[in-house]
Parts: C-alpha cells; structure tokens; sequence
C-alpha cells in the first residue's frame, strides 16, 4: 500500500497519498485537499510547492546535484556540444549522430527571419534594453509564424521547436548589432549551431569571420549551463503561460520577461555593474559586505544565495574553473576577476553567509567569461535566455503533452468585507 500523509483539523482526520519521485523526493500530493477540506495552501514564493511532475532536470540543493535527464551536468559540460545537450532536454535522449545531423539540418532551413522583422526592430530606440527587444521579437515572430500559434499535433510541436531553435539565435545577435549600430547578419549554414550564433554577433562588415575555438567552447560551455534548472521563475512562467495554450512562442516571451530580472538572470549583469562599482571605489570588499548583511540597506551581494542550493552551485564551480581558463588562454588579464575572487572569500568566511547557506551562484562569474568574450554588459541576459532556450521549450513541450490543466492558482483575501458604494460628491 502506498504512503499517506494525515491532517487533522478540528477533530477530523484527512488522508492524502505521498508521491514518491525517482530521486527518492517525497511529495503530500493535495490535489483534493479543496475538495475534501475547503482549504487551501498557502506557500507564497511557492519555497514547499511542487507544481508539477517532471522527468526533465533533477536537482539536490544540499548535495550540488545538477542533472538533465539523468546525467551529470560536469559530464555533459565537459563531453556534449550545446545543441547535443538542447536535444537531449526537449527528446529525452541524448541523440545519435543521423538524429544530431537531421535536428541541426531541419533548424538550419528554418533559420531565416522574415525581412520585416526588422522593421520592427528599427523601431526601438538604440538605448533600449536587449532584454526588451528580445522579449518583444520573439513574440513578435508569431505574426510571420502564425501555424506554430495553435498547437494540435506532434508534427505542429516539432515545426514550431525547430522554427523557435533556427530563429532565436538570429534575434539574439540581431539585438546585439543594434545596439551596437552593426548591420544585421544572417547566418552561415557550413557552421556549428554556436559558432553561427556568435558569428551573426560578432562579424565585422569589412571583415572575414574568423573562429576561434577558445571563444567558441567556452559559449558552448556557458549556454550547456544554463540549459535548464527545473522548475524556476522563468520555467515556471513558460510552463503556466503555455498552460493556456497559448503558443510556444508567446510563452517563450514571457519567460523572457521573468529572466530579465535582477533575482533571476538579471542578476549576472547586477554582478557586473556591481563588481565594476567596487572596482571604482577603490576595491573595498569589506565594504560592500557590510553593506550586503545591513538589513537598513537594500543592497544585496549579487550572485550569492539561492532558492535551492544551499551548499554549493555546481553550475558555479565550473564556471569559476573556466573564468580562470578562458582568460589565461586568451591572453585577458582582467582586474574584476581578482575582485570577484576576494569578495568571495570574505563572504565564504562571514557568518553571515555561513549562517544562510548563501555561496556563489551561476550568475556570479559568468559574467566576467562574457566579458572576455567581448559580450556587452547589457547582453549577459539575453545570453542566459539563449541558454535556456532548450530547456524552456523542453519543459514547455512536457506539459503540453502531460496534458496538464491551466495553472490557476489560489488565494486567501485579506481585503474589506463587502461595503456600500459611496457617491463621488460624498467621497
Ligand atoms: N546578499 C545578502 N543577503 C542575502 C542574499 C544576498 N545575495 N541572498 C539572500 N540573503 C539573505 C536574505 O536577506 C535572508 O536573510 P534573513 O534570513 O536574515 O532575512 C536570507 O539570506 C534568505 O534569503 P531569501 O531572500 O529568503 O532567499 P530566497 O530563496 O527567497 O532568494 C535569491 C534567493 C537568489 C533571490 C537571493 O539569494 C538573492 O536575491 N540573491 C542575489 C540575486 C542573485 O544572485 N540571483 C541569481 C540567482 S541564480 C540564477 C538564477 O536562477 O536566476
């Protein structure tokens, strides 16, 4: 017989069956909690609510434990290309080399954007935030895209995924050259998935592309890493927008959105501006500690502390090795990254951090490999978008074919009781 969790409440007693996941997670499964009790939850933030089951991305924020689909997040960093890792997530398998070629050939023909799209790209300012213009085009992209809206059929799925795959790295490189004044480029068909996105970024338009697979692996690597991460804010966003069944499309938008933000991936543009700010004070990393655990002060130590991990990020030790690679190979020598490393170890010292579990998160030296790459502060976003984009879609594509309802949550109202509508004259 399977396990029950009992509540009991003024006298009564309620049985719900505890669901047991694959990694041994327990579950109070409450799906008639209403129904059979009149209450609800409350769990504001959502910290002890599962929304859903998922066979995608496992994590164990006490032991540092990332994997997607089952393998370990240190293998496929160090043995999978991005688009290996993107099939992996969406398909659930790891592909074989006709699977590999027949993906990357379907988004190769599909990679082109329609020629209006950059009409609606002139239209932004050159100041405006990449975050918003990616936001925008990728919903967007639906008016030149309209079959992909109403999703009916496997087929209709995999078209609109690929559709999504090809065009999105265009829309990221297009928002980087306008910001930067470049012409628009398209993309070279002969290259990899990742060596075609950072040439749409980084072509000269007097020049050849010319690669460099230092530059090319450590993308490569950063987009592996921020392939997925179950069940957070901007996955959580995509999964209940689709839930509606608006499209994939849209609802990648709106993942965009929820990324954008300085808790979420915004944070690795926060650390930056934030290690440059010490940089500029005089490198005082006592000081901005201090500041940090001042509860008067609404400063937070950028790329510290998360939701789940709560002894190490594993997506930031490997990035931490890899800083450390990628500017000794490229020859950088970059005063932030030792400014970075200090604030570290005073923090990893401090009880303050000791006591909250708070470590360095992913966001805390992925910016300093963007920035050796040449990637604008304001783009560090959009490359954790293009990052996650597999993972969106995968956890997306999971709960359509789950059939999961619309999510809707609940609320206890604290508001007036019901009361006379009072005149403006007499207001
Ligand atoms: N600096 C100073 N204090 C912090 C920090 C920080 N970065 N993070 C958490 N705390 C404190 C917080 O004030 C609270 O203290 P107390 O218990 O005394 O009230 C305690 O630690 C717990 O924090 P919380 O806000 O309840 O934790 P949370 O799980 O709601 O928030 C977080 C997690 C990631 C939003 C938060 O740690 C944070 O704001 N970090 C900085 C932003 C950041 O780096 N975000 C990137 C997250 S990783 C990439 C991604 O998934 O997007």
């Amino acid at each position: 017989m399977k396990d029950k969790a009992t509540l009991e409440y003024q006298g009564k007693k309620f049985e719900f069956p505890v669901v047991e996941g694959t990694e041994k997670e327990l579950a109070i499964d409450i799906k008639k909690l209403r129904s059979t009790t009149g209450m609800i939850t409350l769990d504001p933030g959502y910290k002890n609510t599962g929304s859903c089951e998922s066979a995608i991305t496992y994590l164990d924020g006490e032991k540092g434990i990332l994997r997607y689909r089952g393998y370990n997040i240190e293998e496929l960093a160090e043995k999978a290309d991005f688009l290996e890792v993107a099939y992996l997530l969406i398909f659930g398998e790891l592909p074989n080399k006709e699977q590999l070629h027949k993906f990357h050939e379907d988004i190769k023909h599909e990679s082109h954007v329609d020629e209006e799209m950059k009409k609606i790209l002139d239209a932004f300012p050159k100041s405006a935030h990449p975050m918003g213009v990616l936001s925008s085009l990728t919903s967007a992209l639906i008016a030149f895209n309209p079959s992909s809206v109403n999703i009916t059929s496997e087929k209709d799925m995999y078209h609109a995924i690929i559709r999504i795959m090809a065009k999105f790295p265009v829309l990221v490189a297009w928002t980087m050259r306008k910001q930067k004044g470049l012409p628009l480029d398209y993309g070279d068909d002969n290259l990899g998935y990742v060596e075609n996105l950072h040439k749409m970024m980084f072509k000269r338009p007097n020049k050849e592309y010319v690669k460099n697979k230092i530059v090319i692996d450590a993308l490569d690597q950063l987009l592996i890493l921020h392939a997925d991460h179950e069940q957070n804010c901007s996955t959580s966003t995509v999964r209940i927008t689709g839930s509606s069944h608006a499209g994939l499309f849209v609802s990648l938008s709106a993942g965009i959105s929820a990324l954008w933000g300085p808790l979420h991936g915004g944070a690795n543009q926060a650390v930056l501006e934030m290690l440059e700010a010490i940089a500029a004070d005089g490198g005082d990393t006592q000081k901005y500690m201090n500041k940090a655990k001042d509860k008067n002060d609404p400063f937070r130590l950028m790329g510290f502390g998360h939701r789940v991990y709560k002894n190490f990020d594993p997506r930031a030790k490997i990035i931490k090795r890899a800083a450390d690679e990628v500017l000794g190979d490229l020859g950088i020598e970059d005063p932030i990254l030792s400014i970075a490393k200090g604030l570290e170890k005073v923090a990893l010292e401090d009880p303050y951090f000791v006591d909250r579990k708070l470590y360095p998160n992913v966001d805390f030296y992925s910016g300093i490999i963007y920035r050796a790459l040449g990637i604008p502060t304001e783009m560090f976003t959009v490359m954790f978008a293009m990052g996650r984009l597999p993972g969106w879609i995968a956890q997306w594509r999971e709960m359509r074919l789950r059939g999961e309802p619309i999510g809707r949550p609940r609320q206890v109202y604290i508001g007036e009781n019901q009361r006379p509508f009072v005149p403006l004259n007499k207001r």
